[in-house]
């Protein structure tokens, strides 16, 4: 049996299929839990018992139908095919052709890549900090990540090739323009490199620069006239990534319809300070004794994300708009949650990124 991929269901609130995809017999039984010693948190983990509880409780109890094939799963963004709802979203876990080439390997329908813009982008470091639960795991993320830090040529050639190697596969390309006729231009590479649709950064809470990323999102006249001038450079879908940083996000998923956008993507990370220091008082991460305010972003932030997906999904005015839901879901049951909202897609990082990390 493999202990791992069940542990992991149990980690991820999918106790039922765990319990189902366990060998018949319950070989933990005469077993010496080799594999508690083996495990990299040694002794730590009752696996032993928690695989007698998937067999003993969960199991007779499980009515889970699974499905012979992923069929099911398919779906569209704006009318282009999607394998399954699940996309990587524009950060840290999707910047590179290896990262997006090993998402879709493993599943991902396809990637919203890391925000392409021509500024001359020097990333901090450290640039994450995060706060923690009583058994150690990370329950909030925060980044003072800016924007992709390779040229927009090294990006068009990075679409080119993961359009070429996995034709079915979702390219979001996620944009951030410096004024009409760069929204514009932008958006028409992308396309003419492969992209299948457009995502517009009007929420990156992280700029150095003022009048750009969330500083748009906040004021509707302006995502109005940049989704236009992105609409003006390309025929494929565009979908507007607004910010949380505001009381209520109407205001801007409307004016990113009037200026033809043809969905939503919400939201992107939430404003935030996190561990102040009481020696140095400056907050984390400190990079040369200084910080800064930063995105914040995992489970913990879920709640506000559902509310701002109700907001745009119970919007009237907004109805046929896709909805891209994001922002801190680690779980089928997270997604699900998003779904019910009125998502049509789902997005993730931090769990991604913790994941591979932690
Ligand atoms: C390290 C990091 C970098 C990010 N960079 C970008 C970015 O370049 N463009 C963008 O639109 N959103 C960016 N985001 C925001 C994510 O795309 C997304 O909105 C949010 O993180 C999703 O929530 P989740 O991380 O809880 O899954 C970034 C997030 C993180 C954590």
């Amino acid at each position: 049996m493999d202990p791992a991929r069940a542990l992991l269901g149990i980690w991820f609130d999918d106790q039922d299929v765990a319990a189902m995809r366990l060998p018949d017999k319950n070989v933990c039984v005469d077993c010496d839990a080799f594999c508690e010693k083996a495990c990299v948190n040694s002794g730590r983990v009752p696996i032993r018992q928690l695989m007698n509880e998937l067999y003993e409780k969960v199991r007779p109890e499980a009515e889970i139908h699974m499905p012979d094939d992923e069929e099911r799963l398919k779906c569209d963004l704006c009318g282009v095919p999607l394998e399954n709802p699940f996309l990587l979203s524009s950060s840290v876990v999707a910047s590179t052709y290896d990262m997006c080439a090993r998402a879709f390997e493993a599943g991902w329908s396809g990637a919203c890549f890391k925000t392409i813009c021509s500024l001359d982008i020097h990333e901090a470091s450290p640039r994450f900090s995060a706060i923690k639960g009583d058994n150690g795991s990370i329950i909030g993320f925060k980044n003072i990540e800016q924007l992709s830090d390779h040229s927009v040529a090294e990006n068009m050639e990075i679409f080119r090739k993961l359009k070429k190697n996995y034709p079915t596969k979702f390219i979001l390309a996620s944009i951030m323009g410096q004024d009409e006729a760069e929204w514009e231009s932008l958006s028409g590479l992308c396309e003419e490199n492969g992209a299948d649709a457009i995502e517009l950064n009007f929420s990156c809470p992280n700029m150095q620069e003022d009048g750009l990323g969330s500083d748009i999102g906040k004021v509707p006249e302006l995502v109005e006239r940049f989704t236009r001038a992105a609409k003006r450079g390309t025929t494929i879908p565009i979908l507007a990534k607004l910010t949380p940083n505001v009381a209520t996000m109407s205001p801007a998923a409307e004016a990113a319809l009037r200026g033809g956008a043809d969905g939503i993507a919400a939201i992107n990370t939430i404003k935030s300070i996190v561990g102040v220091s009481p020696y140095t008082y400056v907050s984390a991460p400190a990079v040369k004794g200084q910080s800064a305010v930063g995105g914040y972003s995992g489970n913990a932030v879920k709640p506000i994300a559902l509310r701002f997906i109700a907001e745009i999904g119970q919007n009237s005015k907004l109805k046929g708009m896709h909805i891209s839901g994001m922002d801190g879901i680690e779980t089928w049951r997270d997604a699900l949650e998003f779904i019910l909202m009125g998502s049509c897609s789902i997005q993730i990082t931090t769990a991604v990124w913790l994941q591979n990390n932690q």
